[in-house]
Parts: C-alpha cells; sequence; structure tokens
C-alpha cells in the first residue's frame, strides 16, 4: 500500500533566523523541535529504550493495558492524527485497538516520517496514510479530510512538556479548533515525581541523552554556516523542582567565540544555551491546563508505579 505525503515543512531559513535570534536572547537559548533531524531522532529512538528513561515504555504499558477502554472513548473508524510521529510501536498498539480509516502521522522530520508511514502503510493495507511533515507548534495544517468522520488526536511521549504552559494551552486550543467540538485528544503527560529519578532519566550512564543535545550543534553546522566546537561545550540536566520542569542545556566550558553566518557570538566560561524544557504535571495541573484549552476532562490512565498518565480530553461542544 502506499502513503500520500504532504510537505508543509518550513524552509531552512527558519533554522537560520530561529538560531540568530534564539542566542541574541539573554539567557541565550534554542528550541527543542531542532533536535530531531536524521541522527536526532535515531538518538531519541536510542533514549526511549534506556533504563534510566521510563516515560516511552511506561506509555506504552499503559496504551497496551488499555486499549479496549481507549478504544471505547474514542470510538472506531475515526480520522487519527498523530502529533510527532515518534515511535511507531505506539501507534501500533493504537491502530490495532483502535481500527481508523484514516492515519495522518505528523511529523518535523521527513526522513522518520516517511520511513515509519511507508511501514504503517506495508502492515495495515486498509488504512489510509495520509504523512504530513510539518512543524506542528507553528499551526497544524491538514490535508483535505471528510468532514464527516469523527476526528481524534494522538500526541504520545509527553511531548506537549515542552511547551511554556501558556504556549502548551495555545497549542491545545487550536488543535482542538482542527479536532471539532466532540473530538478527542489522547494526551500522554509525564507526572511530577522525586528529583533524582528525574535527573537520572535526562543523565544517563551511556551519555545517550548528552549527544542527543550536542547533536544539535553539529546539525547547526551542518545546516547553517556556523563554527560551534562541540569538544567546548557539555550536556546539563537538572529537575527544576521550583518551576516544575527538566532543563536541558549545552554549557560552554571556556571563553569562546562562536560564528554563525557573519555573526559572532561570545560565551563565557560555564554560560549556558538553554535546548529544552520538559514541564511534568500532576493530573490536577494537566486537567486544569486541559480546560483553559477548551477541553473537558474525559478519562486518566495511570501506571502502578505512578510514573505516567495518559489523559482523554474531549473538545468542548
Ligand atoms: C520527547 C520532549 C518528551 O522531554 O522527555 C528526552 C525529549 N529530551 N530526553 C522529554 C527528551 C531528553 C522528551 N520529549
Amino acid at each position: 500500500m502506499q502513503y500520500a505525503y504532504h510537505d508543509y515543512h518550513p524552509p531552512t531559513e527558519n533554522l537560520l533566523g530561529e538560531v540568530l535570534s534564539g542566542l541574541t536572547c539573554q539567557p541565550k537559548r534554542l528550541s527543542p523541535k531542532f533536535f530531531y533531524d536524521a541522527v536526532g531522532s535515531r538518538l531519541f529512538d536510542a533514549i526511549t529504550r534506556l533504563p534510566e528513561y521510563y516515560p516511552t515504555r511506561t506509555e506504552l504499558g499503559i496504551l497496551r493495558e488499555q486499549g479496549d477502554a481507549i478504544a471505547e472513548h474514542l470510538g472506531h473508524d475515526s480520522i487519527l492524527i498523530e502529533l510527532g510521529s515518534g515511535s511507531s510501536q505506539k501507534i501500533r498498539v493504537l491502530l490495532d485497538s483502535l481500527r481508523p480509516t484514516v492515519y495522518i502521522p505528523v511529523d518535523i522530520s521527513s526522513e522518520h516520517l516517511r520511513h515509519s508511514a511507508s511501514n504503517i502503510a506495508r502492515d495495515y493495507p486498509d488504512l489510509q496514510v495520509e504523512a504530513v511533515c510539518a512543524d506542528y507548534s507553528a499551526g497544524l495544517q491538514l490535508p483535505d479530510l471528510p468532514v464527516d468522520t469523527a476526528r481524534a488526536a494522538f500526541f504520545p511521549g509527553s511531548s506537549i512538556g515542552n511547551f511554556e504552559p501558556a504556549g502548551a494551552v495555545s497549542l491545545l486550543r487550536d488543535i482542538g479548533r482542527d479536532l471539532g467540538p466532540g473530538g478527542a485528544m489522547l494526551i500522554g503527560v509525564d507526572l511530577k515525581k522525586d528529583k533524582q529519578q528525574l535527573d537520572a532519566a535526562y543523565n544517563d550512564n551511556q551519555q545517550i541523552t548528552a549527544a542527543f543535545n550536542l547533536n544539535l550543534l553539529t546539525r547547526i553546522n551542518r545546516e547553517i554556516d556556523a563554527d560551534f566546537d562541540t569538544n567546548r561545550f557539555e550536556h546539563r540536566a537538572f529537575y527544576n523542582e521550583a518551576e516544575g520542569r527538566v532543563e536541558m542545556h549545552l554549557m560552554s566550558t571556556c571563553t569562546q567565540n562562536v560564528r554563525i553566518d557573519g555573526h559572532r557570538f561570545r560565551f563565557e566560561a560555564g554560560e549556558t544555551i538553554h535546548t529544552e524544557n520538559s514541564y511534568k504535571y500532576s493530573v490536577e495541573e494537566f486537567h486544569a491546563l486541559g480546560a483553559v484549552a477548551g477541553y473537558e476532562a474525559e478519562q486518566v490512565w495511570i501506571d502502578p508505579d505512578g510514573l505516567f498518565s495518559v489523559h482523554c480530553l474531549r473538545v468542548c461542544r
């Protein structure tokens, strides 16, 4: 079976523009959405299998355990939109329990997207696969779809945690508009927990998370005219309890200058580029966030160890 491919990918000028503006900010920052080039997507896959990184396997366990209950809430024969089609393992579990008619994986990494879309199309011959390469944080663009078919979104992996709470609200509200009143949102959200466990999940022994973080600089060197020395930056990650988020940074180990597209950026020793926030929510906090975004909390499933939550939210009518 073939899949359709829709390229709504932002042009590379966006990378240059966002890098220049992010490094002009004080403190310096870069968006985590740029982690996912081909190498970064592969490193992220490796992260999901790390012993310290509990979210992926825990969410997958919930999806497996609760397949029937999830299908009761989301229904069959729907249009299923997956935001950030990261792990094809999770979507397979969901496709098996929901049996939608149309599947729309949306991902910023074209290589990763094509690879997973073609595998899904091959293994689910009756499923209409409409792959969308796009940055969903810039407003979701969808191909033409039947208007009379129920829509559901799957937003796995606690990727919502990458957004500031206010940004998460506006993203969920925008997606709610695409889903329409009564549309369902199945969303994975990492739960608040003790600092040791969170710090360990983002500082693995094999240093895969460090490689994932540093690959951002390698990618920038390759795709735009930049000369980062990756040996002079180090991975830093920690749970910021006051803000309720894990922060990732790239720390300059010395005073140095980096040239990007003719601009010079100075780094002090110990200065960091803030590369990611990963917000953690209690069930009550996430219900409140969903309500502000125009959703009713319908159901929440949590693993026995209380590590991770999967919510079913319903767009208010
Ligand atoms: C895919 C954004 C949910 O925040 O846990 C994993 C990305 N960064 N290890 C997360 C990530 C470092 C991940 N999200």
